[in-house]
């Protein structure tokens, strides 16, 4: 591999995400697409014709074997991650992971190990961090526009269809769908925006009597973050109205940062201001620019060796995070995120 060469990627899992990275990969002239695998052949088929230069498997090990690739990007289902990363560690290729890393944390601390005894990167893919709208409220307050941040507000209210053709099934069944599936992301944007560790955690996951899914659909956190910023959260995929409604609103001591669209619609007022002014963002299509830019700093780790925001260590606490919610949520007693890291092994990043 030179580094004018194109980066070629070994996708596994042609789903609903997968779908959407294969046509981000093959939209880029830097980067080529070395083999793409689903155990599902129905998946590969209508695609046969979009991608007629790519090798199509069955099978990752037939993949790895008859494909050479820089490193392999995993959008399967997350059960099968530790078993699918320790063969992907063993043919020495470095792994992209679709979040979250697994469905149990003893096995994503495994396969955090397993990259790090094989010398080799791993990252997550928590694409919204490089939403333009996500860097601009982590900008904002790493420079103190409006004060210190003290308190924010975090509500995602949405009736997701679970059912709906597009999107993917085993979160109808599975444990904890709501958490592990999509509330994940949101409590790494309030990490990774804040750039502060959560230090307690008091949490409460419930199910409507009305929802769709197996298990829990609703998340309520309280989060206290270093510096003793405090932050109320609150998701569903069972919302009562099929419309989406979104804020994050942050409470500073000279006035708000407000987020009033999931992946736009920014704004800010100082305390005495008596309206919103608009704060100007660069374009971005969601899931695909954010997902791209994810990429390029995957890229560039494994080539140039820059620093890995999404690596797998930093994504150990957002996912401890999540257990320690759920745990939090089964025991009524809030969670110190130090001890929960000391239990589990797991860097405090602090
Ligand atoms: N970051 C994001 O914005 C985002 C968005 C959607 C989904 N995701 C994540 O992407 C992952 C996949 O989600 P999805 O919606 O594509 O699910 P999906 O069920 O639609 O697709 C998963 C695909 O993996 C295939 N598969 C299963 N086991 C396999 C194996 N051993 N080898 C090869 N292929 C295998 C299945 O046949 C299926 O086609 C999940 O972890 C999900 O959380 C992330």
């Amino acid at each position: 591999m030179t580094a004018n060469s194109p980066f070629r990627i070994l996708q596994v899992g042609l789903g609903n995400r997968g779908r959407m990275w294969a046509e981000i990969i093959a939209a880029r002239e830097d980067v080529a697409l070395s083999g793409i695998v689903d155990v599902d052949p129905a998946r590969l088929e209508p695609i046969r014709a979009q991608y007629p230069d790519t090798p199509l498997f069955t099978d990752m090990t037939a993949a790895l074997e008859a494909s050479t690739s820089d490193a392999v990007l995993l959008v399967t289902p997350p059960d099968g991650h530790l078993a699918q990363a320790r063969q992907i560690f063993a043919a020495g290729l470095p792994l992209l992971a679709e979040k979250p890393l697994t469905l149990d944390l003893v096995e994503a601390v495994e396969i955090v190990q397993a990259a790090r005894q094989a010398g080799l990167p791993i990252a997550v893919g928590l694409n919204f961090r490089y939403l333009a709208v996500s860097r601009m409220v982590r900008e904002l307050v790493r420079t103190e526009e409006l004060g210190m941040p003290g308190f924010g507000q975090f509500t995602y209210q949405r009736n997701r269809d679970g059912r709906a053709p597009r999107l993917n099934k085993y979160p109808l069944t599975m444990q904890h769908p709501m958490m592990l599936e999509q509330s994940i992301h949101h409590l790494d944007l309030i990490r990774f925006c804040y750039d502060r560790e959560v230090e307690t955690v008091s949490c409460r996951t419930w199910n409507p009597a009305w929802s769709m899914y197996a298990h829990d659909s609703n998340v309520s956190c309280l989060l206290t973050l270093e510096d003793g910023l405090e932050v109320n959260y609150l998701g569903t995929w069972t919302g009562g109205w099929n419309e989406l409604q979104f804020e994050w609103r942050t409470d500073c001591d000279q006035g708000i940062i407000i987020q009033r669209q999931l992946f736009d619609d920014l704004a800010m007022a100082r305390t005495q201001d008596a309206a919103l002014r608009p704060v100007a963002l660069e374009p971005c299509t969601p899931f695909y620019d954010d997902s791209s830019a994810l990429l390029t700093a995957f890229i560039n780790h494994v080539r140039e060796g820059t620093p890995l925001e999404c690596s797998g260590e930093d994504h150990l606490r957002t996912l401890a995070l999540c257990f320690a919610a759920i745990e939090s949520s089964e025991s009524g007693k809030a969670v110190s995120m130090a001890e929960f890291f000391t239990r589990f092994g797991i860097d405090s990043g602090t």
